[in-house]
């Protein structure tokens, strides 16, 4: 026999002898846990307080008393709640030598002085548990990991124990990421109880600037022409206002997403070196950054879709008929002004440019896209890409606003129009972004980064 069909007989060998996997608890995660085990090709075994009543349990699976059950297998899968784990320590001599696994969740933050693994722990001593597949829902497991959950974080103090999860988790299409010891086992209970946490700075932030400009810009174009003129532009606040606030929170929160960069990067010339931690505000707003460009995108598809409608308006379509009809009784012609065909085209061909940029940028920070590209691609993308997004989309709205900053009629209660507002942070960023790729700031920047360290003087 050659060594090819040596290592196919044993392969057939491996897959012939079926792993035996125990699961306590007949609830919705177990049994989805369980049917899963058994398209991977384990046995499952249930432990159940009422063995009789399994019908829900999946096809092929068998449920016997916990003890029982717990005989069957070397590792074991505890899917029931911590107040219900006082049952286990009747059974510490059985599960002396398994590997337990805690699956469990908690409903609130910090109800409890520890882990409900290292809880576990204490109760089962001679057992060994590992803290695993608590952030992967019944529904993850059922979908066959088809959705982005696929990751199963595992923490534990022994490494062998740790090994075997590893290899369940991977014989059910799941990736593994190994958190440490025991002691990270409170961490890992606290990830399913949070509520979109790095989402929370750019909905504060979009939520904000909303506002604000909204009541900049509701003060310049409805309140200001009420006072002075006597005029109710109110109707302008939905599509008017709308589509003054949106490209502006857009445009702003682009921006945003690069000025952390660009910080950092001043940071670490100021510092020498690139080993010291940067202040906690901006660790922060560096981990948000693709929550607030995919906000900003948001925020700039609704201002295309805004822009789409302006034809169709019956207040557009009123003023043009007015203006023409004006010339018409005053026998004027209505002359080609070039330049203002070019500063038209200009604009709105940046603008189309930087969205088919911004949606680039979107796309390739989706998981499964950014997962295909190599490190360089990425940065490549989400950097030099990035950066030329920004300078399309503030080269929009100088060529949109031109000279109206030059008007004194532009400025109402001496507030200046609504873009010049927006240009203020992308300017910065892109000054600062100038400043850095200069050959002998960059120079300095790179060797920074590659390791070297400014001498301090002692
Ligand atoms: C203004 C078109 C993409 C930022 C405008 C206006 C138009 C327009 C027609 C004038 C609106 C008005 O008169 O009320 C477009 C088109 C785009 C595009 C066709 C792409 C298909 C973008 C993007 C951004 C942006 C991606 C920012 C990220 C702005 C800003 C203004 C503006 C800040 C000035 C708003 C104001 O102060 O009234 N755009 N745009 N645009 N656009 Fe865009």
């Amino acid at each position: 026999m050659n060594s090819d069909s040596v290592a196919m007989t044993e392969l057939h060998g491996k897959m012939q002898e079926q792993e035996t996997v125990c699961i306590f608890g007949t609830g919705d995660f177990g049994r989805s846990l369980g049917l899963r085990l058994l398209q991977s090709g384990y046995n499952v075994v249930y432990g159940s307080r009422d063995p009789k009543n399994s019908l829900l349990l999946p096809k092929g699976s068998k449920v016997m008393a916990h003890a029982a059950a717990a005989c069957e297998a070397h590792v074991i899968f505890v899917a029931v709640q911590r107040e219900h784990y006082g049952f286990l320590k009747s059974l510490a001599s059985t599960l002396a030598g398994k590997v337990l696994i805690d699956v469990s969740n908690n409903l609130r933050r910090g109800l409890y002085p520890e882990s409900n693994a290292e809880y576990l722990s204490s109760l089962v001593p001679g057992a060994t548990v590992v803290k695993a597949f608590n952030t992967i829902s019944a529904w993850a497991l059922q979908s066959g990991g088809l959705d982005a959950n696929r990751q199963v974080l595992i923490c534990g103090d022994r490494a062998d124990a740790k090994q075997q999860v590893v290899d369940i988790a991977q014989s059910l299409g799941f990736t593994v990421l190994d958190r440490g010891s025991l002691r990270a086992a409170a961490e890992l209970e606290d990830l399913p109880l949070q509520l979109f946490p790095l989402w929370r700075l750019p909905f504060c932030i979009a939520f904000c600037l909303t506002a604000f400009i909204f009541f900049y810009a509701l003060t310049r174009d409805v309140i200001y022409e009420r006072v002075t003129n006597g005029k109710d532009n109110a109707f302008r606040i939905m599509i008017s206002l709308a589509n003054r606030v949106f490209p502006i929170v857009s445009l702003v929160m682009l921006a945003l997403c690069y000025l952390p960069g660009a910080l950092a990067g001043f940071l670490q010339l100021y510092n020498g070196t690139k080993y010291r931690r940067f202040p906690d505000w901006l660790d922060r707003w560096m981990l948000c950054r693709k929550q607030l460009g995919l906000l900003a995108l948001a925020f700039g598809f609704l201002h295309v879709l805004y822009t789409l409608v302006i034809p169709i308006r019956y207040y557009v379509r009123y003023r043009i008929n007015v203006y023409v009809i004006s010339l018409v009784k005053d026998n004027k012609t209505y002359e080609f002004d070039n330049t203002v065909a070019w500063r038209h085209d200009a604009y709105i061909s940046m603008g189309i440019l930087g969205f088919g940029l911004f949606v680039l940028l979107g796309i390739t920070s989706l998981p499964s896209v950014s997962n295909s590209l190599n490190w360089r691609e990425f940065s490549f993308v989400q950097s030099k890409l990035g950066y030329m997004t920004l300078l399309l989309c503030t080269a929009h709205t100088f060529l949109y606003g031109w000279d109206k900053f030059l008007r004194t009629s532009s400025y109402r209660w001496w507030m200046p129009p609504s873009y010049m507002l927006s240009l203020v942070v992308p300017c910065v960023v892109l000054i600062l972004k100038l400043i850095l790729i200069m050959p002998c700031v960059d120079r300095k920047v790179t060797r920074i980064r590659q390791g070297w360290e400014r001498q301090s003087k002692t």
